[in-house]
């Protein structure tokens, strides 16, 4: 048996990691050792509230006995099989579970393994449907500013990141961007969905004018954007992007690898909102981060106008050899069995009111230009240091990791998405760590 090296003997120069300041890293780990409920534990020790749900996945809380159960059953019972025309019982129920609980009518269920795959997944499909229904022209991918839909090439090509494409230098050709509905000047502190700014969903007209609607297969949004901090949609304005791409025949993707699962208080942002969008990427709280898994959920009229032509021909030349991967299926099974036993994937909407009341009491302290929450997604922006963006919301974040909070840093904004088993008192101490830290940090 391997025995692992003490921390302190760790070599830290092989693990080069993702999305991470590697050098400033290493010179200053910080580094968790085990996890339960809503804590992490570092490997000195120390007690971190886990603010973020790991990253925005681990919705049921850490430690869950119930999963760990049903991943080792699985893996001694049935460890890997194919899904390329090979089937196991546990990816159809899976499936049949998750189309019980998809907002109304998306109910055929594709499987990825993460939140990158289910959006190059959509993608595809749109553009496969596209062509099917007699629309081969259509093949542009519309995104949006400050989107984030993962780092494959068409996620990144359709997200609206700058810092994700600039080293690579190239996307998808005949790939266009919506203007991004961030407006401190009108909507700082709101406490409810931003008033300002359903028009700005007017700006796929523009596109339309631009480009002409029979060359655009898709738009692709995230309901709230989450990687670049918690940007809700002004009130009304998913619902005039729906309006807009009905009238254009242009699908309407919905990213939901964030706020699937309960974030919002709702199943899935299709239910906050009340809009449903033609399909849906999910990934992250499948499996309550335990298991890399996605799923892309769509409607029955995309997947029935792809189940054409000779019965014997296949008809989606895509997937992975880890869709439906069986100890994924039942990592998310048990999921699925926890949030509804508890009621997580509504309980959102119970403490959705404490946890904004909570967060706004930081209005007033030095730097703080937003406050917003939606559901249990929050974000507290801090202005800029001058020519160093980043480096206050870095600081911040260093900080209260010493004083035991965890959370996802965004530029100069921080964004908290706790464990939705996450109670009042934990609200009160994430609060008061931040309130403290914001206070130290200038
Ligand atoms: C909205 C959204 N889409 C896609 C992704 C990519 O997911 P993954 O990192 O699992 O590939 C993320 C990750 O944070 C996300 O927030």
């Amino acid at each position: 048996m391997t025995v692992h090296q003490k921390p302190n003997t760790l070599q830290l120069d092989s693990f080069w990691m993702p999305f991470t300041a590697n050098r400033q890293f290493k010179a200053a780990p910080r580094m968790f050792a085990s996890a339960e409920g809503m804590h992490y534990t570092t490997v000195d020790g120390r007690k971190v509230i886990d603010g973020s749900a790991g990253l925005w996945c681990v919705n049921a809380g850490h430690g869950r006995r119930q999963i760990a159960a049903a991943v080792e059953r699985q893996l001694m019972s049935l460890d890997f099989a194919p899904s390329f025309q090979m089937g196991h019982p546990i990816a159809f129920d899976f499936a049949e579970r998750l189309a019980a609980i998809a907002p109304q009518g998306l109910d055929r269920v594709f499987f990825t393994n993460s939140g990158s795959e289910s959006a190059d997944t959509a993608l595809k499909i749109a553009l496969a449907y596209q062509r099917a229904a007699g629309q081969p022209t259509r093949t542009r991918l519309i995104g949006r500013e400050r989107g984030y839909h993962g780092v494959g090439f068409g996620g990144m090509s359709v997200g609206g990141i700058v810092n994700n494409r600039r080293a690579f230098a190239t996307h998808l050709p005949g790939v266009d961007h919506i203007v991004h509905t961030h407006d401190l000047a009108r909507n700082a502190f709101s406490k409810q969905l931003p008033p300002h700014g359903a028009e700005l969903a007017d700006d796929l007209e523009r596109l339309v004018a631009l480009h002409g609607a029979e060359t655009i297969a898709a738009v692709i949004v995230e309901p709230v954007a989450g990687s670049t901090g918690v940007l809700a949609p002004p009130q009304g304005y998913l619902q005039r992007l729906r309006q807009l791409c009905d009238k254009h025949g242009i699908l309407l993707i919905f990213d939901e690898v964030i706020t699937g699962f309960g974030r919002l208080g709702t199943p899935f942002a299709a239910n906050y909102f009340g809009v449903t969008p033609d399909l849906m990427t999910t990934a992250k709280g499948i499996t309550n981060g335990t298991v890399p898994m996605g799923a892309v959920f769509a409607s029955r009229k995309i997947h029935d106008g792809l189940m054409t032509g000779p019965e014997s021909q296949i008809e989606l030349f895509h997937g992975y050899t880890y869709s439906a991967h069986p100890v994924a299926c039942a990592a998310g099974l048990a999921t699925l069995d926890i949030y509804e036993d508890e009621g997580l994937l509504t309980r959102g909407a119970s403490l959705a009111g404490y946890w904004s009341d909570t967060f706004h009491q930081l209005k007033g302290l030095p730097n703080v230009i937003d406050i917003r929450t939606v559901g249990l997604m929050g974000a507290v922006e801090l202005s800029p240091r001058k020519d160093a963006p980043g480096a206050r919301g870095y600081d911040l974040m260093v900080d209260c990791f010493n004083r035991g909070l965890y959370f996802r840093q965004s530029g100069d904004a921080v964004a908290l998405s706790p464990p939705l088993i996450v109670e009042r008192s934990h609200i009160d101490e994430m609060v008061s760590i931040l309130g403290d830290a914001i206070k130290r940090v200038a």
